[in-house]
């Protein structure tokens, strides 16, 4: 969601009405997903460098703004089937908006449609320092109970079967798919910290579009790029992919979605 403060910047309004744009950019970005069958959809909300870096001032801005968002958009998450789920140290944040996000995600935790992931205070390499974190307490965990130590565990298998499978059950992501998909707004040609592991062969599309001009046409302009390109994953043959590509080719969509989502209106200078 990059760009809310550049986009603000063009028409002279402060950053926080780029960020609020940039919410409303959201739910019609989420609508599109759900429209097509999206299974999943992961936004890049608020990182725990944003966190860290930023002033106070615009984190408890946007803190107020998520907690916004989601009162109100709950219900339309119901309408469109949406789940809502969360990765990132996201006990670090306020306890009044952990209390907000713990309700949206149960208020919409029977839907079945997309689940539209939250990356809030999120890092990649501090997901990678919990998953090394919970690997060993889960070790320490099991010598306890088998009344041995770690070094037993290890010398008996514990380290041979540490593969791969091992890390990726243990990061945030360990119940979704990696990415087929990675969307850049703003130009920028750079990972950020986003789900370091997870995007090992994940496709990159890069936009000079700004986060609040993007919307659910955007989304499927990306996804048609997507479904243009062969997948190898270091092999040599095409057809190895079949996540996103089993969806209805979006450029049937697009004349349809785009009478039925009109973008967001946007903000005038208060
Ligand atoms: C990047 O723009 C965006 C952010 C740092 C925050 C985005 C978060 C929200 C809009 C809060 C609400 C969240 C939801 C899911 C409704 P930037 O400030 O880095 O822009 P710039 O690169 O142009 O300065």
């Amino acid at each position: 969601m990059d760009g809310n403060g550049r986009w603000a910047g063009k028409r002279a309004l402060k950053r926080f009405l780029g960020h609020q744009q940039g919410a409303e950019s959201v739910q019609y970005v989420v609508e599109t997903a759900s429209r097509i069958n999206l299974p999943w959809l992961t936004l890049y909300a608020f990182s725990l460098e944003n966190n860290l870096r930023r002033p106070k001032t615009e984190v408890s801005f946007l803190m107020k703004l998520l907690k916004s968002y989601l009162i109100g958009n709950v219900k339309r998450m119901n309408d469109n089937n949406v789940r809502m789920a969360y990765i990132g140290r996201t006990h670090d944040l306020p306890q009044e908006v952990q209390d907000t996000m713990q309700w949206a995600m149960e208020s919409t935790a029977k839907n079945s449609g997309t689940t539209l992931t939250l990356a809030l205070n999120y890092g990649a390499r501090s997901e990678i320092v919990d998953a090394v974190r919970k690997i060993l307490t889960d070790l320490t965990t099991e010598a306890h109970t088998r009344g041995c130590s770690v070094e037993d565990l290890l010398g008996a298998g514990a380290l041979d079967s540490l593969d791969e499978s091992t890390i990726s059950r243990a990061l945030y992501t360990a119940h979704m798919p990696d990415p087929d998909l990675i969307i850049r707004t703003s130009g920028e040609q750079r990972i950020s910290n986003f789900l370091l592991w997870q995007i090992a062969y994940a496709e990159i599309f890069v936009t000079d579009r700004l986060w609040p001009d993007f919307n659910g046409l955007h989304l499927l302009e990306a996804i048609a790029d997507y479904q243009r390109r062969e997948r190898r994953f270091g092999g040599l043959n095409e057809n190895s992919d079949e996540k996103i590509d089993t969806l209805q080719p979006v450029s049937e969509l697009e004349t349809e979605i785009a009478t039925e989502l009109t973008p967001p209106r946007e903000l005038s200078r208060r």
